[in-house]
């Protein structure tokens, strides 16, 4: 049985103090949504604040990125044994705002899986089409080599721990979600081709959706069978509405 994932990515938004209101909000409601995991994302700079707020509690915590590297010369970057440091349950890899914005290939995407794996760190691995190319038909070729990068380097057990995001691009910020068919479609084909290496780890792995995800659309998208909890960005910079997500996946 699949534990349901509800996964609030803050992006490059916040400050110490909205951080604490949403933290004390979100902390607050964490009882009646017990059934499922909750997470947050925070900017690199206020993880020692979200630990702080969140040790003791059931809410995991994690970043947005990582470095490939342990250590060295790379001016701004961020490691592993860093996010091991202030207790990281996971770390985000692969966003499409990553992919696109600076440039990660597939191949740098899998190394970064790599490094949180290495340092324990659990990856929620992001894939997902353009408009464009789910327009021109080619949605499933485009997350299959998004995958097989990962597969290729870290092989299938590697996702006895790691979670898998579908984002499809053209969803995120645009308040255009997937239907639910459409998202179930993409996350069933994701599952089998996990099953296609190992049907056993294929069941386990848990498959979120990230795009445009609300209070009033996520109990539609969860009710389907490969959907397993949500990336969840804008609605979850407040608390109600990120825990009233969670109640629809409960
Ligand atoms: P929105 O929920 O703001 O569309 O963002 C989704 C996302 O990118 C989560 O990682």
């Amino acid at each position: 049985m699949r534990r349901k994932l509800v996964a609030g990515n803050w992006k490059m938004n916040g400050s110490a103090e909205s951080i604490r209101g949403l933290l004390e909000g979100i902390k607050a409601g964490a009882a009646e949504v017990a059934a499922v995991e909750l997470a947050v994302f925070p900017p690199f700079v206020y993880l020692e604040l979200v630990e702080q707020q969140l040790s003791g509690t059931a809410i995991a915590w994690g970043t947005q990125n990582l470095s490939e590297h342990a250590s060295g010369a790379y001016t701004g970057e961020v490691a592993g044994p860093m996010l091991q440091d202030f207790h990281c349950a996971y770390v985000i890899v692969g966003h499409s705002e990553r992919r696109t914005l600076y440039g990660e290939s597939d191949e740098m995407v899998a190394r970064k899986f790599a490094a949180a794996r290495k340092v324990g760190v659990k990856p929620i691995l992001c894939v997902g089409e353009t408009l464009e190319e789910r327009d021109q038909g080619v949605t499933e070729s485009v997350v299959e080599r998004q995958l097989k990068a990962v597969l290729d380097l870290e092989g299938i057990e590697a996702f006895n721990d790691a979670v898998i995001a579908y984002e499809p691009v053209w969803a995120i910020g645009t308040g255009r979600t997937a239907t639910p068919q459409q998202a179930q479609d993409v996350h069933a084909f994701i599952r089998a081709k996990l099953a296609e290496q190992n049907p056993t780890v294929a069941a386990e792995t848990r498959i979120l959706y990230g795009g445009s995800m609300k209070a009033a659309n996520s109990g539609e998208l969860m009710a389907m069978a490969d959907i397993d909890g949500g990336l969840i960005g804008g609605a979850s910079l407040d608390a109600k509405d990120f825990l009233a997500i969670a109640r629809s996946g409960c």
